[in-house]
């Protein structure tokens, strides 16, 4: 088997991306995803060079397991991780998953600061140090490449830390994790805490150094080049920045400020960028969190010039104003594609333009709804069809479907939805009065189901401009403590918002282990 460490550590100005999407990223309230969009994902990690994919939490559920054999069975150039606490039980699980790629890594953690060890832990330091010891020889004699994470380790006492992390490496860790947990860290103490622990720790040049940061304060991108300032060499990220609370340090943006101010920072990542801007629709659409307009890299606006002053600047040289291409992210731009008329070998065309090459059953179904949307649609752009073929919700396997709805609303008057839905396969109708045509709706879906959901968070915007644009509605709902979100696109603004909330409803529904959820860290 080949590891990635320490050999490979020659080539000092590497940085290695580790992506946790799937995991830290999957962890964050709403954002479960199905096999099949964990697999999505994967794919065009795998496909843009990600170093690392850390595919799940084995122990946590059946599920995650099965999810994380799954990304490893498929697994082309990535390395494969699955997480595990210091418990021999996950740590066997964790083994048993990334066996089947053809390069696993078990990344087992442990936490190190005060805080933890005397509330959540209730151990003493001697007691960690001996834990740390019997996993990572565990881990280490089921698998060459294993990682060590000192969960919160930005609030441990150093002279503590670097013990851990000797005894880390001594028990054959061959890459060492300092995670800012609680996103606590500002770059100057990161960069300082990890030139520290690689200057003491006797036998750090043995492994490879990672920063693993969350954005509470909003640094979490700042502090992770901070630690490759400071020595380390892989980023934990998230496309998107997906992950526990704030999120995580976004994949699109440590590898964009590293390639784009690479006079400052001269380290280098192997991704392929122009895969940003899918990878970034693809989780997403997974995921069901929208982008904000003004993300870096990867939000709508992000290249948007609207002042006159900048596009004045733009016409006479796109360097007045841009520090980067949208062509280096794989942003193109929007065009007048399709109508009516178009065929399916010119919609394949398109799809595979725009980075999609769909299964045969997944095309046939894309390629319906593509001409029932360019029946009701004269211009069909490309953000609709990114849009049409992201948009999973009535998917064959959900289990509460939209039949049919008819709503009637009168100013100042009432408002009715007349609904129609198959559940488990049995047609189901309800009526309902709403104090608006979006409240009837929503009403009259928790009547037909006969469960009451707390609405969380209900948005709609236009896939593209015109009044005939297509609604991009947003829905997350809560239940017995379970979050779950749903998208839905179509030209009817009604019902974008009746699928939305039946998609969010569905994903409800998917049935998913908590077993060691409690446990799991951001
Ligand atoms: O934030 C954290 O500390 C984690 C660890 C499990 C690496 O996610
Ligand atoms: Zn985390």
């Amino acid at each position: 088997m080949t590891t990635q460490t320490p050999d490979t550590q020659s080539n000092k100005d590497r940085v290695f991306i580790f992506d946790t999407t799937l995991r830290d990223g999957e962890q964050s309230p709403g954002a479960t995803m199905t096999l099949e969009e964990k697999l999505q994902v994967a794919e065009i990690l795998d496909d843009m060079g990600v170093d690392i994919i850390e595919a799940g939490f084995p122990i946590a559920s059946n599920g995650d397991f099965e999810a994380v054999v799954a990304v490893a069975k498929r697994a082309k150039r990535s390395v494969i991780a699955g997480l595990a606490r210091a418990i021999p039980a996950d740590i066997d699980r964790a083994g048993e998953a990334v066996r089947f790629a053809p390069r696993g890594r078990i990344h087992t953690f442990v936490s190190t600061s005060p805080i933890h060890l005397a509330h959540q832990m209730r151990k003493t330091q001697d007691e960690v140090i001996e834990i740390i010891t019997k996993t990572v020889s565990q881990a280490r004699n089921l698998i060459d490449d294993v990682e060590w994470s000192g969960m919160d380790a930005t609030r441990t006492p150093l002279d503590f830390l670097a013990r851990c992390v000797d005894t880390a490496i001594k028990a054959g860790a061959t890459t060492i994790n300092l995670p800012d947990t609680v996103g606590y860290a500002v770059p100057e103490e990161y960069a300082a805490m990890f030139r520290h622990i690689i200057n003491t720790v006797p036998n750090a040049d043995k492994a490879i150094f990672s920063t693993h940061c969350h954005n509470d304060l909003g640094l979490a991108v700042a502090n992770s080049l901070a630690g490759v300032i400071g020595g380390a060499r892989q980023i934990e990220c998230t496309i998107n920045g997906l992950g526990e609370r704030a999120g995580n340090a976004a994949l699109e943006e440590v590898v964009m400020a590293l390639r784009t101010r690479a006079d400052a920072m001269p380290y280098h990542t192997e991704i392929e960028s122009t895969h940003l801007a899918r990878a970034s629709k693809i989780v997403s659409a997974a995921s069901n969190f929208p982008v904000q307009y003004n993300k870096a890299i990867v939000g709508k606006n992000a290249f948007a010039h609207e002042s006159g002053i900048h596009q004045d600047g733009m016409l006479k040289n796109a360097q007045t104003y841009e520090i980067m291409t949208p062509e280096s992210v794989g942003i193109k731009e929007t065009t007048l594609v399709m109508g009516k008329h178009s065929g399916r070998a010119a919609f394949k065309d398109k799809l595979r333009e725009l980075g999609y090459e769909l299964g045969d059953n997944a095309f046939q179904e894309a390629f319906v709804r593509f001409k029932d949307l360019a029946d009701r649609k004269k211009h069909v752009y490309d953000a609709d069809i990114v849009a049409l073929v992201d948009d999973e919700s009535g998917s064959a396997d959900d289990r509460i479907k939209l039949v049919d709805m008819e709503v009637v609303s009168k100013t100042g008057g009432t408002h009715r939805c007349d609904m129609t839905l198959s559940i488990d396969g049995e047609t189901v109708t309800a009526s309902f009065d709403g104090t608006g045509s979006v409240d009837a709706i929503f009403n009259a879906i928790k009547q037909a189901v006969g469960k009451e959901p707390h609405l969380v968070l209900y948005a709609v915007d236009g896939v593209t401009g015109g009044t005939d644009a297509q609604a991009s509605a947003h829905v997350r709902l809560e239940m017995g403590g379970r979050i779950a979100s749903g998208n839905a696109a179509e030209p009817d603004t009604l019902v974008a918002s009746a699928r939305a909330y039946l998609n969010a409803y569905n994903r409800l529904l998917i049935d998913r282990g908590q077993a060691a959820q409690g446990a799991m860290a951001g």
